[in-house]
């Protein structure tokens, strides 16, 4: 048995996942989120640890042999968030997480001194997006200066659970990888980035392999979670990395989307594709040798959700429910009789990287109902991550079997828009419903020899359901694509 961890925004999720590649036991334990100012967002490191502990001494106890059975461990949480230590190890404040806004300024400022945009995608493979941890650093330089002065070293989230379980200070490659301190292709720290935020390797953890081991639990660790001081903890990964590696996409040619509030759109590449114009994220995979490339389209599914909630607001009796506004979706023609909903609700990643791009309706007449807007709401949604798509394999990425996951494709009228929207078959897996924890778990796995590789560890993945492309509708939404592609240009003047 492996445990995977995952440290998530809002909780702790912790598997413990069989040689059979079942899950046998799962925990959760939730932790707050501070948002002291509009844009700000952070968490307290300590709050993770103590979530964690709880986790890991519920599944031990669930396990028969009470942990003794539990062989590695493996990492897997939110990425880009910044964990500032000093030279104790002690927290020297709580940590700006990923979805943070505040330091679009010092990215600015950061690529300047490195000499614009293109010259930090050569030097990282990935433009410096407002979430990743060098931001942060920067801003902790030119608005705590105390803080700064203070701190000794640098990690991400996952990883400061790996300095309390184990003592070791390590990273793995696909958290390396959104730090914006990191060179994907190369796979090491990035000189010009650190000298451009003023930091030294000396402050970054070691970067291991996932399926590498870094390190032992302390020996008053394993005894308070029952399990055997030998125990090694894996390298792991990043969430949006190692969530796409837990659908078994571990070869060129299968893509994973993954509908959620937002939505992403990943595949696994033997190359590390030129990502010249940074309309991507390209990060070092969990398989070793391999890159991951995504798109993350901010609002997907949550694009409905949004429009649920505000209909909500007409009281109960109103009777909204997301059952009912999928059948007016359903009782709409494809094409919602030429409505287009652009989801750029919280600005934008991917395919184009506009954090202040903002959505809309546009076509939108009197002849159209409820049923068209819920219906062009899923499209635009649908349609944004087919633009993705297209993106990746501009790239060079092979397209040739869509897997979805994520809670919105319980719903299947979003698999059969995005099989109709995409053209191509889309199937949902059985046993990968985990995500990062079960991903974590599987590189533990693959990292103690339960598995000879990651292809071995994946045969029980079995195909749940497939739905195929309506060809009428699919020829239909062709041409909607060319004016919603058109949209996003028209609409710069807008976003100004
Ligand atoms: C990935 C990203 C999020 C976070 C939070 O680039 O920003 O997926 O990792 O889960």
């Amino acid at each position: 048995v492996t445990l995977g961890i995952d440290i998530g925004t809002s909780s702790c999720k912790a598997v413990a996942v069989a040689a059979d590649g079942a899950v046998v036991a799962t925990a959760t334990a939730d932790y707050p989120l501070y948002t002291p100012h509009h844009g700000h967002s952070e968490q307290a490191p300590e709050d993770w640890w103590a979530a964690t502990d709880l986790c890991v001494r519920q599944i031990t106890r669930a396990l028969p042999a009470r942990g003794a059975e539990v062989t590695a461990i493996g990492l897997s949480g939110q990425m880009h968030g910044l964990v500032a230590l000093d030279s104790d190890n002690n927290v020297i404040r709580r940590s700006i997480l990923w979805n943070d806004q505040r330091c679009d300024a010092e990215c600015a400022a950061i690529t300047e001194a490195v000499g614009g945009a293109e010259r930090v995608i050569e030097a990282t493979g990935n433009r410096l997006i407002t979430g990743f941890t060098a931001g942060k650093v920067r801003w902790l330089r030119d608005h705590e200066p105390e803080n700064f002065a203070r701190m000794a070293r640098i990690l991400n989230p996952k990883d400061y659970l790996r300095l309390r379980m184990s003592g070791v200070f390590a990273t793995d490659v696909s958290d390396a990888s959104g730090t914006g301190f990191y060179d994907v292709s190369a796979r090491c720290w990035s000189e010009p980035m650190l000298r451009a935020v003023g930091i030294s390797t000396q402050m970054l953890p070691r970067v291991a392999e996932s399926t590498d081991p870094t390190g032992p639990l302390l020996p008053q660790v394993a005894e308070g979670w029952n399990l055997s001081p030998d125990v090694q903890v894996y390298g792991g990964g990043g969430d949006a990395v190692i969530q796409t590696l837990s659908m078994g996409i571990t070869r060129p040619g299968d893509i994973g989307v993954t509908l959620g509030t937002a939505g992403i759109v990943a595949a696994a590449s033997d190359f590390c594709p030129e990502n010249k114009e940074g309309k991507v994220q390209v990060s070092c995979y969990n398989r070793p040798g391999y890159w991951h490339v995504m798109g993350v389209s901010l609002t997907a599914a949550g694009a409905l959700q949004w429009l649920a909630d505000t209909l909500s607001e007409l009281g109960p009796e109103a009777g909204v429910s997301f059952s009912k506004l999928i059948d007016l979706a359903r009782n709409t023609p494809p094409g919602a009789d030429g409505l287009l909903f652009v989801p750029y609700l919280a600005g934008e990643r991917s395919p184009h990287y506009a954090p202040a791009a903002s959505g809309g309706w546009v076509g939108l007449t009197r002849m159209h109902r409820l049923g068209h807007l819920v219906r062009s709401v899923i499209e635009g949604a649908v349609l944004n991550m087919r633009e993705i798509l297209e993106t990746l394999q501009d790239l060079g990425i092979a397209c040739e079997r869509i897997v979805a996951s994520g809670g919105a494709t319980r719903e299947p009228f979003w698999l059969q828009t995005m099989a109709d929207v995409f053209g191509r078959e889309v199937v949902t897996l059985t046993g990968c419903t985990e995500g990062g924890a079960y991903g974590a778990a599987i590189t533990a796995g693959v990292g103690v020899g339960n598995w000879e590789s990651f292809d071995q560890a994946f045969t029980h993945l079995q195909v749940d359901s497939a739905y195929h492309p309506n060809p009428r509708n699919h020829e239909m939404y062709l041409r909607v694509f060319e004016a919603h592609r058109r949209l996003f240009a028209d609409l710069t003047e807008v976003y100004k």
